[in-house]
């Protein structure tokens, strides 16, 4: 998604208190001092317009999100969806590229991955870009806690078995859960939050895959 470049945009999201200006000044102190409090870190990357993450902030205060959007015209989108910014405490925007990820985070610093819909990157001289390569599963092992989850939805076939292939071609990460029907999976769909595009896609017919991966040597953590 690339909206036209909209001017008020850097203004708009510096004014925000909720985008971190400086997150690399943040790493390994995310919950001492932007949260302040010892609740788990759960972040979206590529989060577009925000919807979803904002019905789970909304829903989960005893979670803290942090939405990450590379396009300052997309998550200005977000930004302007927020009623009351200084109310939520447990919701922080990031406006960066996710190559950027461990620069961001220190080893074990978030407890959950999702990826929504995320860019396929169609050509393969690309693959490395896509956000299930294993070049980026490599830096979710480099900030995801123990027992730590990458979610992923997407309506693309393509990309989905291109990430199923991901996971089952490597040491040390596994599927944990797989379906290539979401909304008529009743377990998997469970409290299922809908994105932007999981709206558009679905009421176009296109059926909503899902994954969830962990980590081989986290099988006996529950979390
Ligand atoms: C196709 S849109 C999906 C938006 C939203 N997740 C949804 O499901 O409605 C993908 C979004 O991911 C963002 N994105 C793609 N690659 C990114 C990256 N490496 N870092 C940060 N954002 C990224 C794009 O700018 C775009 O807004």
């Amino acid at each position: 998604m690339r909206l036209r470049n909209i001017p008020r945009a850097d203004a708009v999201l510096d004014a925000c208190p909720l985008v971190v200006k400086e997150p690399v000044a943040c790493r390994g102190k995310w919950n001492t001092d932007i949260f302040q409090n010892e609740h788990p870190i759960h972040i979206e990357i590529g989060m577009g317009k925000g919807q979803f993450l904002l019905t789970l902030a909304a829903q989960n205060p005893q979670v803290n999100y942090i939405g990450i959007e590379r396009y300052s015209s997309v998550l200005l989108r977000a930004v302007e969806k927020l009623e009351a910014p200084l109310d939520a405490r447990n919701l922080r925007f990031l406006c960066i590229d996710a190559t950027t990820l461990t620069d961001i985070f220190s080893p074990g610093e978030v407890r959950r991955i999702y990826l929504n819909f995320s860019d396929p990157w169609p050509k393969a001289r690309h693959a490395r870009r896509r956000l299930t390569s294993k070049e980026y599963f490599s830096r979710y092992d480099r900030v995801l806690a123990s027992g730590g989850q990458v979610e992923f939805k997407t309506d693309n076939r393509g990309l989905f078995d291109f990430s199923v292939e991901q996971l089952e071609t490597s040491d040390l990460w596994e599927l944990t859960a797989c379906t290539y029907d979401l909304h008529h999976d009743g377990l998997m769909n469970e409290g299922n939050v809908m994105t932007e595009y999981e709206e558009k896609f679905s009421s176009l017919g296109n059926p909503i895959c899902k994954l969830i991966a962990g980590r081989k040597s986290d099988r006996h953590i529950c979390i």
